[in-house]
């Protein structure tokens, strides 16, 4: 039930923090090591390459999963939207392996790719939220996501349970292969810092609404900018602003703007810029004067380490590799306000269902 909430979306945002300490304690051990099916982490072993299938939110958890899995493994990864992939296969590796995200397991787009690896005999695991969906009773394999009941159409718990999955997968996979990377990386630590961050971004939420409304209700469009994991966490925000609130969302690569899109910068068009990594966060500052100067209103959303004077929000700490857990929060907190201080119907957006079985 909703409780004490007016709508599921803002229950299932605040729930974040419990499903990360759930995850961390039900698929890490007490020293912080992944206690995974021994055969999962086998079989993702032997691929030469990983490609990650999915659709909406869960493609964009994927986009995130890629950098876990490349930088943690080693082993090239691919991610694709499925509805593209069905008809359309990529060419494939040696020793492919097909991981799908999807909250609902039922996701028709997603099944008809997982049906066509299923006539070729490729391996497959399926991250879902629901025991004994389609897409896990289809694949050879099932990681479940413990969110509990995503209710509202909006997902927001099930991608960051994705992003958990998927790094703990990517840390067994990593140090079964021996990768330095991935026995360095202190994962239940940096698990504990996305609860413990999360629990500080929900616990801050009356900035957001206040954001919201200020900036970002009275708007017919808005942009996510951001690089590298930045970029894919962009989508995401761009994604859950414009189904919630339909105030029309883009998220782009931040260099991509000056290419084309930046034609559409006005006076108070709204931009949000999420600021992680060290490498490029200069560049992204370029690219904030750049939208400023045009008269665009920027939210910063930047990371503790790389914070300046007169940013908008200062993330909590956590590794760069790790920001995705962070971002997104935020980015689901605006949604939630500007749909809500819009007066519409948070948890049922128009036009939408929650689990899509149609192609
Ligand atoms: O159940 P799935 O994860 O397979 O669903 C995929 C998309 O339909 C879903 O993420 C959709 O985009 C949501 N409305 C996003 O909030």
């Amino acid at each position: 039930s909703k409780g004490t909430y007016e709508f599921y979306m803002l229950k299932e945002i605040d729930e974040q923090p419990g499903v990360m300490r759930k995850l961390s304690q039900d698929y890490l051990d007490v020293n912080g090591e992944p206690v995974l099916d021994q055969k999962i982490v086998d079989a993702v072993s032997e691929a030469d390459r990983l490609y990650i299938y999915a659709a909406g939110t869960s493609y964009n958890a994927g986009l995130v999963g890629k950098e876990f899995f490349e930088k943690l493994t080693g082993i090239p990864t691919e991610v694709g939207l499925a509805s593209e992939v069905g008809y359309h296969f990529p060419m494939l590796s040696k020793k492919p392996f097909f991981i799908f995200l999807t909250q609902s397991g039922e996701t028709a787009d997603s099944r008809v790719v997982l049906k066509e690896a299923n006539k070729r005999g490729i391996p497959s695991l399926t991250l879902t939220n629901v025991q004994g969906s389609t897409l896990s009773r289809e694949a050879d394999y099932t990681i479940l996501l413990e969110a509990g009941p995503e209710i509202a159409v909006a997902s927001t718990k099930a991608y960051t349970a994705q992003l958990a999955v998927q790094v703990i997968l990517a840390k067994a996979v990593g140090e079964k292969l021996g990768v330095k990377a991935a026995k360095d990386f202190p994962l239940k630590k940096q698990l504990a810092l996305a609860a413990e961050g999360m629990q500080q971004i929900v616990d801050g939420k009356a900035k957001f609404d206040e954001l919201a409304s200020d900036y970002l209700i009275k708007s017919r469009n808005a942009f996510y900018i951001g690089r590298g994991i930045d970029y894919a966490v962009s989508l995401e925000g761009a994604l859950k602003l414009k189904e919630v609130s339909y105030i029309q969302t883009e998220g782009f690569a931040a260099a991509e703007l000056k290419h084309g899109t930046i034609s559409l910068i006005e006076k108070g068009t709204p931009v949000i810029a999420l600021i992680n990594d060290p490498v490029t966060a200069e560049l992204t500052r370029g690219n904030i004067r750049e939208v400023e100067s045009r008269g665009a209103h920027v939210i910063s959303i930047v990371s503790h380490d790389l914070a300046q004077a007169g940013d908008t929000v200062v993330l909590p700490k956590i590794d760069y590799l790790m920001s995705a857990f962070l971002t997104v929060v935020p980015a689901q907190l605006l949604a939630y306000f500007a749909s809500k201080n819009k007066g519409l119907d948070v948890d049922k957006p128009r036009n939408l269902a929650k689990s899509v079985t149609v192609e």
